[in-house]
Parts: structure tokens; sequence; C-alpha cells
């Protein structure tokens, strides 16, 4: 484990001032740029979604059903850890509680646990220990919605919406209880695991259809935040509170640009799934490719951000064959790549980004990272980079990479040929045949 003193000063001295400064610290999230989500919870039986309940509008009595019969058998958290940090991943994000309201952990506030199904277990200690042993961070995904709790009122996202007579028990519901039980809820995980790195709720929603919707007041966040801070001041806190937060977490889209509030570029993450729900779904097929996901990590990097990347391991405790081969494949292309991703953002704004490619930069060794999504025919022309760069190489191979600066150009108008020469531009010269890597990457060793 880092000591937290240690990223602290890290925060202080290499802070970006363009960008938005947190609370919690940032510095190693900024580094690390690869994380892994999981989602684990009794929806993993039902095997259709962590929705289910609320899409098939399922009362307590029929969702027992799960609760009776979870039993992770097979569950191996080492193997799970072992997967993620293989695959070039430094930190990882677990949930504690979904919106079903099924803890994973041992709480004493509730017997909707883990302890009380046939696991007879507290399932999250041993997932933090195993991600530790790997040297990788720790963070807490907690659902703020809980579809289980006895005082958890009606929503437009309740299984229960429907229902005129669970309507008319909701008015008789106390939700000061329910939110008690959140903050009582917050605090175990935050005293009893050691020190957490990052804490992500989810989710505050509007009204809708005439049924209330549900935010910060509901949650009591700011109270909220100040004992999350008082437990963990250097946690980084994610935006879902409604009270701004640390991190700023676009879920399941590539933003277009550095992501900004205010007109201030802050630290972000974009969270997505390997097929479109985010816990096990036995029989979903709109899988990505393991070039997309390579993509994905590149895009966000390129525009200053993380990217967290999803598992929902089954019933069984495993995490899905189709899951482990992406993310062994990704940790072969990280295993050459990696250099390209850790301690790099996005290129300062002199450098264009050539056509087909993205850019990342690494501040401290002062190396920019061409990332080439389309192989071209011999060259690629870096417009701006003439006189600044000393060396470039493969990424994969360190094989060389010559180059020129200053391009001709010529081009015929009015049938005669015209020459003109464009010195800010540098020219490559690659190989004509693309390197057998997911995406090759250019190494360039700027001048200081
Ligand atoms: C959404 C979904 C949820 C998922 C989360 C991940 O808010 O409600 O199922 O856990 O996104 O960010």
């Amino acid at each position: 484990m880092k000591e937290s003193g240690e990223s602290m000063t890290m925060t202080m001295k290499d802070h970006d001032p363009e960008v938005l400064q947190t609370t919690g610290d940032s510095a190693w999230f900024t580094q690390d740029r690869f994380g892994l989500f999981i989602h684990w919870g009794l929806y993993s039986m039902g095997a259709r979604h962590e929705w289910l309940q609320s899409r098939e509008r399922m009362g307590l009595e029929k969702y027992s059903k799960y609760f009776k019969r979870f039993d992770p058998d097979l569950y191996d958290p080492h193997m799970w850890a072992e997967l993620a940090s293989e695959a070039g991943m430094r930190y990882m994000v677990a949930t504690t509680k979904h919106h079903e309201g099924f803890c994973l952990w041992d709480s004493a506030h509730t017997g909707y646990k883990a302890t009380n199904t046939p696991a007879g277990r507290d399932l999250l200690s041993p997932m933090v220990d195993a991600f530790r042993e790997r040297d990788m961070r720790i963070g807490f995904y907690h659902s703020l919605i809980d579809w289980h709790h006895p005082h958890y009122t009606v929503d437009p996202k309740h299984p229960l919406r429907f229902d005129q007579q669970f309507i008319e028990e909701s008015k008789r519901r106390d939700f000061a209880q329910y939110r008690a039980y959140l903050h009582a809820q917050t605090k175990e995980l935050l005293t009893r695991f050691g020190s957490i790195d990052l804490l992500f709720y989810d989710f505050s929603f509007p009204e809708e259809a005439g049924l209330p919707g549900k935010g910060k007041e509901d949650w009591g966040s700011e109270e909220l935040v100040r004992l999350i801070r008082s437990l963990q001041p250097q946690i980084l806190l994610n935006d879902r509170l409604q009270t701004g937060g640390d991190i700023t977490t676009p879920e399941q889209y590539m933003p277009k640009e550095w992501v900004k509030l205010n007109g201030k570029k802050v630290v972000w993450e974009t969270c997505h799934t390997f097929s479109g729900s985010w816990g096990y779904y036995r029989d979903e097929e709109s899988w990505k490719s393991v070039e997309s996901l390579v993509k994905m990590l590149i895009d966000a990097v390129s525009k200053g951000g993380n990217l967290l990347l999803n598992i929902g391991p089954n019933a069984r405790g495993e995490i899905d064959e189709r899951s482990i081969d992406r993310l062994k494949s990704i940790g072969k292309w990280m295993k050459r790549h990696s250099r390209s991703i850790y301690g790099c953002t996005e290129a300062p704004g002199t450098f264009d980004c050539p056509q087909d490619c993205r850019l990342t930069y690494n501040p401290s060794t002062n190396r920019m990272y061409v990332h080439v999504y389309s192989w071209p025919f011999k060259n690629i022309h870096l417009k701006g980079f003439a006189g600044k760069v000393e060396y470039a190489q493969l990424l994969n191979d360190a094989s060389e990479i010559k180059f020129k600066e200053g391009v001709v150009e010529s081009s015929m108008i009015d049938g005669a040929y015209r020459e003109s020469r464009d010195e800010s531009t540098l020219m490559l010269s690659i190989p004509v045949k693309k390197p057998d890597v997911t995406v090759p990457v250019i190494e360039l060793f700027l001048k200081s």
C-alpha cells in the first residue's frame, strides 16, 4: 500500500493549474488511469441486468428467491485481482450495495447481507484484501437507491412504482430512517476496511410521471460529505450526491473533449461495460471488441481522463469467459504500451493530432505518444512537431522510426506542378506493414 502522506505531497507538486483542484487526493488517480468496476449482487443470479427487480416490477417476496439461494462457491477474489492487475488496471471500484439493497459485507444495520445467504460470509473483505495484495487502490460503489429498506419511499425508479398499495404505504414510511441507515453504513464502510481511495455513490434523479425524484436533501448529502471527509480526508468522491464532488463520472459514453464544469477542466473518469449491462447478463450478445476497448482507454487518456471498465461476475463467483478473454488481450497490449497510459494526459495544444491518431503526453518524462488507429502508407505527418523531437521509436519493440523535418508538398495548379515547403511538419517514416499489435504506438522523445 502506498502511504497517503506520499500522495498528498504529489498532489501539491504535480497539480495542473488548469484543472479544478480536488479536495480528496487525485494524484494517484490521474497517474493510474485504468480501473476495474465490479458489479456483483443477487441480480447476478437473475443474469438479466442488475435492474431486473425494477424492470420486472418485482416485490420483495418474489425477489427473495435469490437471497435464499445466493451461494458463490467458486468465488476466488485472488483470481479476480490477478486478472485485473495483469490487464494493467491499477484500482478497483466494487459494489458494496446496489439498488436492490443487498450488502456484500457484514453490516450491523441490516440482515439483508451476504452472511445471511447460503454464502454465509462477508464477501467484501476478502476482495479488498486480494486487490490490496496486488498493490491496487480500493474504491467502493454504494447505491443511494435501496429497494429493500423498510423506510425507502416510492419514486420513479422503484420496482413498485405502479403499485397503488405500495404508493399508499410509502406515505407512512419515514425516509429519515433510511437516511440515517445510509449514513451509518457509510461510516461502517469507511471505518472497517482500512484506507479507502474512492467512493462512488449512485445516484440522484428528478421527479417523473407524478412521482418525486430524490436528491441531496433526501440523502442528506452535505452532512454525509462532512462525515466522509472527517473519516477519510484523502478519499476521492464522485459527483452523484448533488454536492459537487472530486471526480465527474460520465457513464457509457465517450466525452468529445476534456470534461469541463463551468468552463474549467475537471478530474474525470468514464465508466463502461463490456456488453451493455453492469451485472452478469448471460444472454447479452453486444460485447465490445478488444480493439474498441483499448481505443476507449486511449481516447479517455488523450482527453485527460480515466477509464473504469466493468465486470459482472456470475453467481458462482466466477468472471465470465468473455470478460476474461478481453481482459487478457487488453493486458497483452498494456504490457508493451502502458507507458503511453500511466502518468499521461492530453497533449499540449501546440501539437496538432495527425489524421486517424490520438496523442497522449507524459509531462514528467516529456514524451509524446502517437496512437495510430488506422495504419497509413509509409508516412505520418506531424504538424507543429518539427524541431521538437529528439528521437522516435515504435513502443512495442523499441525499433527506431526515422523522421525528416520540413516536408515538400507538390500540387497541380492550372496544369502546372507547384512545390511548397512546410517547415513546421515532421514526417515519420513508418514500416509498410502495420506492427502486429491491437493499436500501434510511436513514442516521441521531445527536446527539453
Ligand atoms: C447507473 C445504473 C447502475 C450502474 C451505474 C454505474 O447509474 O443505475 O445500474 O451501477 O450506472 O455507474
